[in-house]
């Protein structure tokens, strides 16, 4: 018999940074055995905070954890797993060198085993969840949800029956997340228990027994899944109604500003990722990107933004200031970035790319407004009046702009990233999954800000994932499928089957 219904259960748990920060506030929280438990809050909240205290990567400064039953003292993520406590983090931990075997045996004591054996337990374990996972595969080779999933198997290779994922879907396609979740549900019904981090609503819908809502450190409530609707989960977390409405103007003073023309892109192997792209974006519109992830969405845009060298076609720039037309593909990326194209695009790995985490909010800032010459001396002002402009219209959560970027929750990282392209004043605005990892409020503060950037006259290009938000925020949508183009449509018109059946229509003649 279960000596207590709970498989974990936190009891006015605190947990502060310094003197400012109040990452966690008398949380009580609990989890069922064989339950899938969602986590939800805004950025910052303390999800992260909490389930890394859980895991051992931090201390409660007070409060108790009980594991099964039993009051917990977890002083390391090797303490975690004598309990049956493991956690996949948001920023995966493995080492690119190793492969998936090595990583997965990683720290424990190998002198028990064999490699041999290692391999047939980890072949044990895939099978019965049913991972794809090659073990002899190095890390580096890997895609992220390669990665994600060597994460799961060392977890369950160290006998886990309590897991925690944190924001395990912020970097799969929808496909890959259905899968994900099969392997979550095939571990529920092993009588696992499982506490999932997601900010994608209908993701807790379909995934979750229970959710438990923390909002600005503190545990507002944990309610059955199946009693609550999306919008009253929003309003939970938020702390207040919330209207979730993107207000799309109609296009004004449109004129053309990037025309692309029989744009051809092969990768090294000699394989066709663009094939034949032709479309014009105009300012004061926004141009949607719809696709399955992969469909040629990134070396489209690397290619306008002049890092990706393009087999045949034509890309031309219409100057605002002059009506020129301008050859892109004679520019250098950094004289494309001069003429005001921008790209922002959102990598699955946020740290890995564009931000310095050792670095603070305003010397992060620099790093794109500083262009070299006058003085030796920097003059920090206009990075720090951007950082605190940010800062406020994006609510970041951070102390202050002084704050070092590694500090901040995920998706505040990605309020920066993001907050740096959009406000330097572009003309062409590309933005690539720019609310990866947001919370819905801060999502819809980002999809306000691409409007206002239409508004001003600018040509926005949109790459997203939701269907729903692609067709309620863009002007037009072009949607593509292995790197060609199958359709650009009227959003205000187009239905949501409408541009998934073009995702998945491949083009004539194509293979
Ligand atoms: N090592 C740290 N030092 C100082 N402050 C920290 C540290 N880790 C987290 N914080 C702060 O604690 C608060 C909670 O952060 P946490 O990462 O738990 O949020 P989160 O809910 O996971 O957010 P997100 O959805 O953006 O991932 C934030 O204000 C964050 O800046
Ligand atoms: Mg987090």
């Amino acid at each position: 018999m279960k000596p207590t219904e709970y498989a974990l259960k936190l009891e006015h748990v605190t947990k502060r940074f310094g003197s400012k920060v109040v990452a966690n506030k008398d949380v009580d929280l609990d989890l069922r055995y064989g339950e899938v438990l969602a986590i939800l809050g805004e950025n910052g909240s303390g999800k992260t905070t909490l389930m890394n205290m859980i895991s051992g990567i931090y201390r409660p400064d007070e409060g108790e954890i009980y594991i099964k039953g039993e009051p917990a003292v977890i002083n390391s993520p090797k303490d975690a797993f004598s309990y049956g406590v493991g956690m996949v983090h948001q920023h995966f931990k493995l080492i690119d060198v190793f492969t998936a075997a090595e990583n997965i045996v990683l720290g424990i004591d190998t002198e028990k085993y064999s490699i041999k054996e290692a391999m047939r337990r980890i072949k044990e374990i895939s099978d019965k969840y049913g991972f794809d996972v090659d073990p002899g595969k190095k890390i580096y080779n890997m895609s992220v949800s390669e990665k994600q999933k060597v994460e799961i198997i060392k977890v369950l290779y160290r006998g886990a029956d309590i897991l925690i994922l944190d924001e395990p879907t912020a970097v799969l396609t929808p496909q890959e997340t259905e899968k994900l979740f099969n392997v979550i549900r095939l571990m529920r019904q092993d009588g696992k228990s499982i506490m999932i981090i997601t900010h994608k609503l209908h993701e807790v819908m379909a995934i979750s027994d229970r959710v438990a809502v923390l909002r600005k450190g503190e545990h507002i409530a944990t309610v059955d899944t199946a009693a609550v609707t999306e919008s009253e989960l929003t309003d939970m977390m938020v702390g207040q109604k919330v209207c979730l409405d993107i207000g799309r103007s109609e296009p004004k003073n449109t004129s053309d500003r990037l025309i692309v023309k029989g744009l051809n892109l092969k990768n090294a192997d000699g394989v066709t990722v663009l094939d034949d792209i032709e479309f014009t974006a105009k300012s004061g519109e926004i141009l949607g990107i719809a696709g399955v992830a992969g469909s040629g969405q990134r070396e489209l845009l690397e290619t306008i933004a002049g890092l990706r060298v393009p087999n045949t076609g034509e890309i031309t720039y219409i100057d605002p200031a002059n009506s020129n037309a301008v050859d892109l593909r004679k520019k250098t990326p950094m004289q494309i970035r001069d003429l005001g194209v921008r790209l922002s695009f959102v990598p699955e790995d946020r740290l890995g790319m564009g931000l310095v985490g050792n670095m603070d909010i305003i010397d992060n800032m620099m790093l794109r407004t500083y262009k070299g010459g006058k003085s030796m001396f920097l003059d920090r002002q206009p990075s720090k009046t951007l950082a605190e402009r940010i800062i406020k219209s994006l609510e970041v959560v951070t102390p202050s702009a002084n704050t070092p970027v590694r500090r901040l929750s995920g998706g505040n990282v990605q309020k920066v990233l993001v907050g740096r392209e959009i406000s330097s004043a572009p003309s062409v605005l590309m933005a690539a999954y720019p609310v990866r990892g947001l919370d819905i409020n801060s999502s819809y503060t980002i999809y306000n800000l691409l409007n206002e950037q239409k508004e001003n006259g600018v040509a926005v290009i949109f790459v997203g994932e939701d269907l729903d938000v692609l067709l309620e925020l863009c002007d037009r949508i072009m949607v593509i499928c292995g790197g060609a183009v199958t359709g650009i449509v009227d959003a205000r018109t187009a239905t949501k089957e409408g541009v998934g059946l073009l995702m998945t229509t491949r083009k004539q003649g194509a293979v």
